[in-house]
């Protein structure tokens, strides 16, 4: 086996770990539709065996029959049957789920020790990261879910650093490459690329996440009663929705994770917020969101080397002392917890504790070719959508890149969801 096919095992391997112990759970709590927003997480683990089984041993092609029965796999496929009713479907028991998944990992296993000529890395980087994604998807139904914790209050985390939080740094305008060409990232989704000159006007952005605090004063001041800090479309949803503070806030400075009632921590990462709840808050800071092209321009391009960094803080890959990402924190780290990890123009926790809406629109990148799984992106492009950069503390480190790009309803917020701030400047750099 080649090395690089070791080191994608390991990573299919790591994966499923975190598949099993997500739903290492009762049948009943397996089985229930704990929102509308969400599958039952019964459905998320065979969804799991169903894609590789696809795109692995049948190599994308549908027809040929796959180790379900074909009415059996068309009930995992995610463009027939919305998430609000798949409890209602005939889905696989756990039991059968387990064991579906395990079957298909083996057949799996085998074929890449014996990597054919048709057996690309690619395809199984993609299904670590099909997995992987789910694995985070699993976590926000868990985050939904009624009654007693099941998974703890998390690992521990670095202590953040005082006087960091509010601060920002400049960018000065300049062109930089964005996105990344296979060349460079042979395992970057389509979405991502390719690499291409995007000419970024100066701005300012957060040298951090906004934090708790910072997000409370917003809502202390009246910030949900003003329609003058939200969109048109922000302010309706805020009403029709009812929305008075993050999700899983109370009222009274608490909040809920993962069934933990605790203290809202003053100075983690605000998380669980819609992109119109981020887009009112940035208005009352007098702020606004940064674009997706500056987003990555400030995490990832090094102007003293005129080239991009693989990471935002060199070309090494993450450590736990330079980003909160693997999902055993259950939380985002205080605001200054990683000086270690700042970017060249000094931006911190870029990647890893919180997804940061932009104000982008998710659109294709010039050149644009889809992978094998076609509809992984295309499908939502110019739809109703705001991309979201940088990971959370629930994304696997294997799977995440400053160029990967998320994307979802602008009214969503179940996802690990935060705010990083951008301002204009004028090109005097005043
Ligand atoms: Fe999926």
């Amino acid at each position: 086996m080649s090395t690089t096919h070791e080191r994608l095992a390991r990573e299919l391997e790591t994966a499923r770990q975190r598949t099993l112990l997500l739903t290492d759970l009762d049948e009943p709590e397996l089985l229930r539709q704990h929102s509308p927003l969400m599958s039952p997480l019964v459905w998320d683990l065979a969804h799991v065996g169903q894609q590789e089984d696809l795109w692995l041993l049948r190599h994308g092609d549908a027809r040929r029959a796959g180790l379900l029965p074909p009415a059996v796999e068309a009930l995992y496929d995610a463009f027939t049957h919305p998430r609000a009713v798949r409890d209602r479907l005939p889905l696989l028991p756990p039991v059968e789920a387990r064991s579906f998944v395990a079957e298909v990992r083996g057949r799996v296993l085998d074929r890449i020790g014996r990597a054919g000529p048709d057996d690309d890395p690619f395809d199984v980087a993609m299904v670590v990261s099909h997995e992987a994604q789910h694995t985070e998807t699993m976590l926000q139904t868990l985050g939904l879910r009624v009654g007693p914790p099941v998974l703890g209050t998390g690992g521990p985390l670095p202590a953040g650093r005082p006087g960091v939080a509010g601060t920002s740094v400049p960018v000065p305008a300049g062109p930089f490459v964005m996105g990344v060409d296979a060349a460079d990232e042979p395992f970057a989704l389509d979405n991502e690329r390719g690499a291409h000159v995007v000419d970024v006007p100066a701005f300012r952005i957060g040298r951090v996440p906004v934090t708790n605090a910072e997000y409370a004063a917003f809502v202390a001041d009246g910030g949900y009663d003003t329609p003058g800090w939200w969109s048109p479309r922000g302010w309706a949803h805020r009403q029709e929705a009812g929305l008075e503070r993050p999700l899983y806030w109370g009222p009274g400075g608490a909040r809920t994770r993962f069934g933990v009632l605790e203290d809202v921590p003053p100075d983690e990462p605000v998380q669980h917020v819609t992109f119109f709840e981020a887009e009112a808050y940035a208005a009352w800071a007098g702020a606004r969101l940064p674009t997706e092209a500056e987003w990555e321009k400030a995490a990832a391009w090094d102007p003293a080397t005129g080239r991009r960094r693989r990471w935002p803080w060199g070309d090494g890959g993450p450590t736990p002392a330079l980003a909160n990402l693997g999902g055993s924190a259950l939380r985002p780290a205080p605001v200054g917890a990683y000086p270690a990890g700042a970017s060249a123009y000094g931006v911190e926790q870029a990647v890893g504790d919180v997804w940061e809406w932009t104000s982008s629109g998710f659109e294709a990148y010039p050149g644009f070719t889809p992978m094998l799984y076609a509809d992984y992106s295309a499908p939502f492009f110019g739809g109703d959508y705001r991309v979201l950069r940088g990971g959370s503390w629930a994304v696997d480190p294997s799977i995440l890149r400053p160029s990967f790009r998320n994307w979802d309803h602008p009214v969503r917020r179940q996802v690990f969801s935060g705010i990083r701030l951008a301002w204009d400047v004028d090109e005097a750099g005043a």
